[in-house]
């Protein structure tokens, strides 16, 4: 529906037409329609609440407040963490994930966290019943919370619903299971989580209440979906797995009001998900380090840094070209790194297959843990191990050259805090309590300190 700058506006769903009616022509309810005139060009600007959002009035940029409104936490930490501190009022999260992964329990703990605090939560169960929400409510052990439960598929009468609840947080769980009545496609589909998605941005918006929906992806994410809806909400979280198949990664891959590579890090447990402290420690502990084509290092996820393991396996190859598979870092990189290696470094995988990945299911966004990579692939290559308690930080130029990182100290920090003892580091790099720092100017010299010939593989 376009926008229009002056005409009527639905008080139930939001729909907006220039001619009044007695029935609003998207939700069919009666005498909502309301007069209103929207300013030029500022009209998604305003908000209820801000001093000047009077409608109509225009404002200067520099007086528009910067704060997007006091945040609520969920009192989830690893959650208000990848939400940029908490939820914004207005704001609308879309949570992804494969089915079973855990949307339904991490927004029943946000639920009941948020009742607690006396904050009024709206629940859409769209695709489960009461009876099956409070059975999980139990599991979780928060049976007794005042979180309202809306057992309705229709949209328009969910959101009817949660407005006279006055809830400031509404949750639907999920988009696919609710419908926009008067429209031919089936729940779910395309033209469905299209019409749901817009009418859901101009609800939360207009009447300032923070709303997450979840959404199922199917591994991949290819198939279209909730997908469709990433363009018109403030934010995308994707709850994953990591390898170790109870640690589950939540991460932002939009987020208008935080940074887009913050992950959050739990653990399913028997009652729920677990903000995991250290997710540093986990990551290793599930990776296991002792073995060769391993090489621990630090990334910068976010606003903290994370130790994390490469792990590379070189075999014998029977074909012509030999495979090279990575996952979590480019593919690219990895062929790069390999010239290098066999250029600089004298170590040779033309007929090897290479596999690289990344432990925790995280991804590398910069060339900091090249050092790592290298390490870890001329260990698989020479199946030896690297020295325990050894890590690598460090770009690798195609001279073969080690270069530095940034924010190393705030890594190798992190790396001390988790018992490493020993850091190949590029020259200059200022000393971290608690690690020693082995500087290595060029790969020929990290293969040397890393690898040392004689050493029994
Ligand atoms: P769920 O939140 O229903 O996933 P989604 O909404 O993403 O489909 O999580 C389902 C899985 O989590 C299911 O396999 C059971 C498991 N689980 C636990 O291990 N512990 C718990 O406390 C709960 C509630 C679920
Ligand atoms: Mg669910």
């Amino acid at each position: 529906m376009a926008k229009v700058q002056r005409g009527y506006r639905c008080s139930a769903c939001g729909a907006e037409s220039a001619a009044h009616a007695g029935r609003c022509p998207r939700c069919e309810a009666w005498n909502t329609l309301e007069p209103f005139q929207r300013a030029p060009g500022v009209g998604g600007l305003a908000r209820a609440g801000d001093p000047d959002a009077e409608p109509g009035r225009i404002l200067s940029l520099r007086d528009v407040p910067d704060d997007p409104g006091a945040r609520l936490l969920t009192g989830i930490p690893e959650f208000d963490r990848v939400l940029g501190g908490g939820i914004v009022p207005g704001s609308l999260v879309l949570v992804g994930g494969e089915p079973g992964i855990g949307k339904s329990t991490l927004m029943l703990q946000a639920a009941a966290r948020l009742a607690g605090a006396g904050v009024t939560v709206a629940y859409v169960c769209g695709e489960e019943s009461p009876r099956q929400v409070r059975l999980r409510a139990t599991r979780l052990g928060v049976e007794g919370s005042a979180v309202a439960l809306v057992p309705e598929a229709n949209l328009d009468a969910a959101l009817a619903a949660a407005g006279e609840l006055g809830a400031s947080v509404l949750i639907i769980d999920s988009i696919q299971s609710v419908y926009v009545a008067g429209l031919e496609s089936r729940a779910g589909g395309p033209a469905q989580l299209a019409e749901a998605g817009a009418r859901l941005v101009g609800w939360a918006k207009e009447r300032e209440i923070a709303t997450i929906v979840t959404g199922h992806v199917t591994k991949g994410g290819e198939i279209a979906g909730p997908r469709l809806l990433e363009h018109l909400v403030d934010a995308v979280l994707y709850f994953e797995s990591a390898e170790s198949g109870f640690l589950r990664v939540l991460r932002a891959v939009k987020n208008r009001f935080g940074a887009t590579d913050e992950v959050g890090v739990f653990e399913m447990t028997g009652e729920g998900l677990r903000s995991v402290e250290s997710p540093s420690a986990a990551f290793l502990e599930a990776a296991g380090t002792t073995a060769s084509g391993c090489a621990v290092t630090a990334i910068i996820e976010g606003s903290r840094p994370l130790a994390i393991e490469i792990q590379a396996l070189a075999v014998p190859s029977h074909l012509a070209a030999p495979r090279r598979i990575a996952s979590g870092l480019e593919v690219a990189r990895l062929h790069l790194l390999l010239a290098v290696l066999a250029r600089r470094g004298g170590l040779f995988a033309a007929n090897l297959d290479v596999v690289a990945t990344v432990s925790g299911g995280l991804r590398l966004r910069d060339p900091s843990a090249d050092l790592a990579v290298v390490a870890a692939l001329a260990s698989a290559i020479q199946d030896r191990e690297l020295e325990p308690g050894t890590a690598f930080l460090g770009e690798v130029a195609l001279s073969g050259a080690i270069r530095p990182v940034q924010q190393a100290q705030r890594r190798l920090a992190e790396l001390a805090r988790l018992g490493l003892r020993h850091c190949l580091v590029p020259p200059g790099t200022a000393p971290v309590e608690g690690l020693r720092l082995l500087p290595v100017g060029n790969v020929r010299e990290a293969l040397r300190v890393a690898l040392p010939q004689g050493r029994p593989g």
